[in-house]
């Protein structure tokens, strides 16, 4: 079998043995990884060192080799906060009025996608083949041809791509377009999606091949880990703490395109509209960090202090607050845990490419006493878990309405529900994710 080329911004390179949890991209990747030679390469997670050092540091672990190379202090102003998290993140996720264009930011997230590729050509052999992930490397298929790199290179897109008419609004759009197809095939994670960027490239007179490939979930792994968390100090504490009220439950990043002062004032609302919830209920929001280097993010982080203040201090009584708010970064294995705990998982996304914490709150039931889940109709997920609450999650009246519905939904309709969506985590697994993708692109 060929050797399998992983290329992403981030690299999951194994920290240890203390179990460093892998979480993302690397759960996602772990059947195509497995059993066959890999190398993961990208960037290493250091800013200021090894300023232009083209030479990347090497680790082999479990049969895969990761290398990666270091960003000057520049680059990762330019490309990384700047045009990827600045200007295609907002964009990508329909958000124009937030989008920031400055050119230099984009010369420097081309500049270090041309470096990506000069290393990367080094380290490829001839029958290797290549799966670039996410926005950080639109250019990279377009920079490893011009090296004269003839390998299979397919690309995969986590996050949504908006209409044409939107992207048109992005300067020098064109160009990524053209470098866009320059792949073997392009992987979406909806058919919205692949009809969006078709309609880009056609506006643009290219062609490619873009084909929808929704991401999965290890189904029965994350059912076990929830099973055997559930039994952790940490969520028994948590279960305690609850004194027998009905827990909600939301895991985001820290980004405003996942909705969370709406989902806070839907809580709100909530406890206005149907008062019998009052003191019945606890909404715990875990939203670590992310990319505070950006002052949306800084802004968005102050603008949910003071949601859940405001609330807080309007509904809460001596024994009990509606919303418990946590910011740090919390282990895999005891969100597992919560997420079996939640009677509700709010899920809540203004847009979002697939959504996994949907997926992982349906996996995570108990099936003989399932949640529900409240899921956004512009997560990727929504597209297949029917079993959901749908709401439209602009509308904290309708987001409201679905945990009212949720709260107070029988037995026999919850267990129904779950298994709707049951039905959709097993036809449509990790690794039926990567190896429909593979075999795509080998086609
Ligand atoms: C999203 C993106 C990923 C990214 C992750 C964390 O899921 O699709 O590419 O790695 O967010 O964001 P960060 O900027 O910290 O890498």
């Amino acid at each position: 079998m060929a050797r399998l080329v992983i290329v992403s911004n981030r690299v999951p390179v194994p920290k240890g043995r203390a179990a460093s949890q892998p979480g993302g991209l690397a759960v996602a990747l772990k059947d195509a990884l497995q059993g066959r030679s890999a190398l993961w390469f990208g960037w290493s997670g250091q800013i200021g060192k090894g300023d232009g050092n083209d030479t990347p540091s090497i680790l082999d672990a479990a049969g895969v080799r990761y290398a990666t190379i270091d960003l000057s202090d520049a680059e990762h102003r330019l490309y990384y906060t700047g045009f990827s998290n600045g200007t295609l993140w907002p964009l990508l996720h329909y958000r124009m009025g937030l989008v920031e264009f400055r050119r230099e930011e984009e010369e420097g997230y081309r500049a270090v996608n041309d470096r990506f590729a000069r290393v990367l050509a080094g380290l490829l052999a001839p029958d290797d083949v290549v799966w670039v992930h996410d926005f950080h490397l639109f250019p990279l298929a377009a920079a490893l041809r011009r090296l004269g790199v003839r390998n299979r290179i397919g690309f995969f897109l986590h996050v949504p791509f908006p209409p044409a008419a939107l992207f048109a609004a992005l300067p020098r759009g064109d160009g990524l377009l053209r470098d866009l197809a320059c792949y073997d095939l392009l992987g979406m994670q909806t058919e919205e999606d692949s009809q969006n960027l078709r309609g880009a490239l056609e506006g643009s007179g290219l062609a490619a091949r873009v084909e929808a490939f929704p991401i999965g979930l290890d189904a029965e792994g994350f059912a076990k880990l929830a099973q055997r968390a559930a039994r952790s100090a940490d969520t028994r504490r948590l279960a305690e703490s609850l004194n027998g009220r009905a827990l909600l439950l939301g895991v985001d990043r820290l980004d405003y395109s996942k909705g969370l002062p709406n989902r806070f004032l839907g809580m709100e609302r909530l406890l206005r509209r149907f008062p019998g919830h009052s003191r019945h209920v606890t909404f715990l929001q875990v939203a670590p960090v992310s990319r505070g280097e950006l002052t949306q993010y800084r802004a968005l982080r102050r603008q949910l202090d003071e949601l859940a203040g405001r609330i807080n201090g309007q509904h809460a009584d001596v024994d009990w607050a509606p919303i418990r708010w946590i910011t740090r970064a919390t282990a895999r294995a005891s969100l597992a845990g919560y997420l079996r705990l939640a009677r509700v998982g709010v899920v809540t996304p203004l847009r979002d490419g697939m959504n996994l914490v949907a997926k992982e709150h349906v996996a995570a039931q108990d099936p003989a006493d399932p949640g529900v889940l409240v899921l956004s109709r512009f997560a990727g997920a929504a597209a297949e878990l029917g079993g959901a609450i749908h709401v439209n999650p602009h509308d904290p009246d309708e987001i409201a309405e679905g945990l009212n519905t949720a709260l107070t939904m029988g037995l026999e309709e919850r267990v129904a529900r779950w298994h709707d969506n049951t039905a959709c985590l097993k036809t449509n697994s990790a690794a039926q994710w990567s190896r429909g993708f593979l075999a795509a692109l080998n086609a």
